[in-house]
């Protein structure tokens, strides 16, 4: 670039020179004469110019008309000549001096204090300061007076086309849709030319196409890239560089210019349909496997990208649409053929399906170009699995009487391999769930046998496990439930439900209900239970009470007449019998027994027995009995011992009645001291012959043990 400028100020040396020689007369505007003279100060130039500063513009004062010129990038030989400052006040005998300040005086532009000439020293870059503004001056020379207020001028830098058009924003990308139309619009690309764009056309750019051709074109002014093909297929080739020269000068010989570099990507649109790599499709799969297992998959290729790319699979036909599905994986692109139903290997050992692709996403630009999916056949074949045994039914439920003979059969199961090698079968019991080893199976057959007795009444279901395995692979195992339920047989006898005690008024009319009872079996018959109560034979007649069967099952006990008496007899025992429905039929006898009481007027017990409501309930018949005895047996020591002594009439310990009295009285009086046990103990002890031979508490505590 560098080479490309200074080339192009070469070329421009001869022109420039000729142009400021003749500058005064190009620029019409450049009030200097006869070349760029600034005459300062005057009067008299002052007057007449102002006319022109007025017609030029109005709004400004001052010196603006009052202006230089000098080309940029001159570097010559000799410093170049920008004007002259001239001051049209007579000198007369003093000698003038031109002074000049402001920006740059001394350091770029130098004056020649004696004639007014303005050097640039330097070489000067419109680009980077376009205009200076300088103070002249004429003072006297040798006093320094100011001869004339101070001149303010500019020297403006004038454009020569030293800057080359610059892309800044490259390189660039852009994209635009495959198969467009010719003439869409990419894209458009600014350049920037640093010069002048109000001066010359140094800054007027046209742009062109170096590379890139004939795929795109681009407007020379607004630089608006655009297809210049149609139908550009990215299948066929996805990226273009475009290399794009902007030229200044017009476009015109001499001038500068820049390029840059444009990558277009054409974008997918979907015109390519999806295509099966292969037309058939081969895959097996074990019979055991399990439902949902991929089995295979197949793939339709798509030239086209992203969503365009996109197929759904489906399974439009075959022998096997209900037993495979086909998802699709968004991800792969591909179909997965999936297992739904089991396989059996022994009932079919293959299919066939036809699986269809279909783009998901199509563009009806493009869908007169026929359907947008494909077809192809998959052939699935189903290998043999050595699968475990299959039982004839995924539960059994067995029934056994509960008196059922030990070692009879309950039931049978059945089991198979259903593989073609068939292996023969063992079953045995999964004892977890017999642990109390109930029944026993025949390893060959499957019979369930009992192998200890059942009862009802203790548990009704026995649900064991039967385990089946294969002889030849041991691994090859299947387990089934076996419910055993216990069916009911009768074995036992019905009985009061609870223990009635009745109670019978001494004032009750004949007829009257004295208890309801009611009985329980511990069988359950099918149809329930239904229980008949009886007399016993000899009781039949019995002339106190009768019984009468209610209709729910229950007895009502009734007095057959009045006048019962506690005095006559307190407690009656009325055993009845009862027998249930079972085949054959079981029967007890309870008895219940009926007290006799005393009652208010409208029936309610008030007394009974005395004796019946004193004894504790829970006292035993045995232990009433020593109590009885007990009691008799002291009688019969304090009878014995009165009656001794006195039909003998021989104290034989204690000397006289008195002393016995006293000793009575003592005893009875003040019981419990000392002296008085003293007493009794020589009474009872001082007796060696023992007399009755009994020692009485010994005997009594011998009763009560
Ligand atoms: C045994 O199985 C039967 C039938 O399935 C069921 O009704 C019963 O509740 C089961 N008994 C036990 C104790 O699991
Ligand atoms: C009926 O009661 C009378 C007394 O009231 C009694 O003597 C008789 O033994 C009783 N009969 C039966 C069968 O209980």
């Amino acid at each position: 670039m560098p080479e490309r400028l200074s080339e192009a100020l070469l070329d421009l040396w001869t022109p420039l020179i000729i142009l400021w020689i003749t500058l005064p007369a190009c620029v019409d505007t450049a009030p200097t004469t006869p070349s760029q003279v600034l005459t300062s100060g005057s009067r008299l130039e002052l007057n007449r110019l102002s006319e022109e500063q007025r017609i030029l513009n109005r709004s400004k004062r001052g010196w603006v008309w009052n202006q230089m010129f000098v080309l940029e990038e001159f570097s010559g030989p000799e410093p170049i000549l920008v004007g002259r400052l001239h001051t049209d006040l007579d000198p007369g005998s003093k000698k003038i001096k031109y002074i000049l300040s402001g920006d740059g005086a001394g350091t770029i532009f130098q004056i020649n204090d004696i004639t007014g000439d303005i050097h640039a020293i330097k070489r000067l870059d419109r680009e980077e300061k376009a205009e200076y503004t300088l103070t002249a001056q004429a003072v006297d020379f040798e006093t320094n007076k100011p001869l004339e207020p101070p001149s303010e001028f500019i020297i403006k830098v004038q454009d020569i086309n030293d800057n080359a058009p610059e892309f800044l924003n490259g390189p660039y990308h852009a994209t635009v849709p495959e198969m467009s139309i010719l003439g869409t619009s990419v894209t458009n690309v600014t350049a920037t030319d640093a010069d002048d764009p109000v001066y010359g056309n140094s800054a007027k750019l046209v742009y062109s196409i170096l590379e890139g051709q004939p795929y795109f074109s681009i407007e020379p002014e607004t630089a608006i890239i655009k297809t210049a093909l149609p139908n550009m297929d990215r299948e066929a080739k996805e990226e273009y560089l475009v290399v794009i020269q902007a030229k200044d000068m017009g476009g015109h010989s001499g001038g500068l210019s820049g390029t840059t570099t444009l990558t277009v990507t054409l974008t997918d649109v979907n015109d390519n349909p999806p295509k099966f790599a292969q037309s058939l499709y081969h895959f097996s799969v074990p019979e055991d496997v399990v439902l949902g297992t991929a089995i295979g998959r197949v793939k339709a290729n798509d030239q086209d990208i992203g969503e365009n790319a996109q197929s759904s699979y489906d399974i439009i036909d075959g022998d096997g649409t209900a037993l495979f599905e086909i998802t699709s994986d968004a991800q792969a692109q591909d179909g997965i053929i999936r297992l739904r139903k089991p396989l059996d290997f022994e009932t079919k050992k293959s299919y066939t399906l036809k699986v269809e692709a279909a783009n998901v996403h199509v563009d009806p630009r493009f869908s007169g170009r026929g359907p947008f999916k494909d077809t192809a056949t998959v052939k699935i074949v189903v290998e043999d699995a050595d699968e475990p045994p299959v039982f004839s039914s995924p539960t059994y439920l067995l029934e056994v009487h509960e008196n059922a003979a030990l070692n009879s059969v309950i039931g049978q199961v059945t089991a198979r391999d259903p593989d073609i090698t068939s292996s023969p079968i063992r079953f045995s019991i999964d004892r977890h769930t017999d642990l109390e080893r109930q029944f026993n199976i025949n390893a060959d057959d499957g019979k369930i046998t009992l192998a200890t007795p059942l009862d009802r009444e203790l548990s009704v279901w026995h649900n064991i496990t039967i385990i089946a395995t294969e002889i030849r692979n041991h691994s090859q195992i299947s387990r089934v439930p076996v419910a055993i339920k216990v069916l009911d047989v009768n074995d036992n006898a019905p009985e009061f439900a609870s223990e009635y005690e009745a109670f019978l008024c001494e004032n009750g009319k004949p007829g009257q209900v004295i208890q309801t009872v009611s009985a329980m079996d511990k069988d359950d018959p099918k149809n329930g239970h239904y229980f008949l109560y009886s007399l016993l034979p000899e009781m039949v007649n019995n002339p106190n009470f009768t019984i009468k069967k209610n209709e729910d099952n229950s007895l009502s006990i009734l007095a057959k007449h009045n006048g019962f008496n506690r005095q006559k007899q307190e407690v009656y025992l009325l055993p009845i019998v009862i027998s249930d429905s079972g085949n054959p039929p079981l029967s007890s006898t309870s008895t219940l027994t009926i007290r006799v009481c005393g009652c208010s007027s409208d029936g309610v017990v008030q007394s009974c027995n005395v004796e019946a409501y004193v004894l504790p309930i829970g006292l035993s018949m045995g232990a009433l009995i020593a109590i009885l005895a007990c009691i008799i047996l002291l009688l019969v020591i304090v009878v014995l011992f009165v009656t001794l002594r006195r039909h003998k009439n021989e104290p034989l310990i204690i000397k006289d009645d008195e002393d016995v009295r006293e000793n009575i009285i003592r005893y009875d009086d003040e019981g419990g001291g000392e002296e008085d046990t003293e007493a009794f103990d020589i009474a009872t002890l001082q007796n060696p012959d023992g007399i009755n031979g009994f020692l009485p508490h010994e005997d009594l505590l011998r009763e009560s043990n």
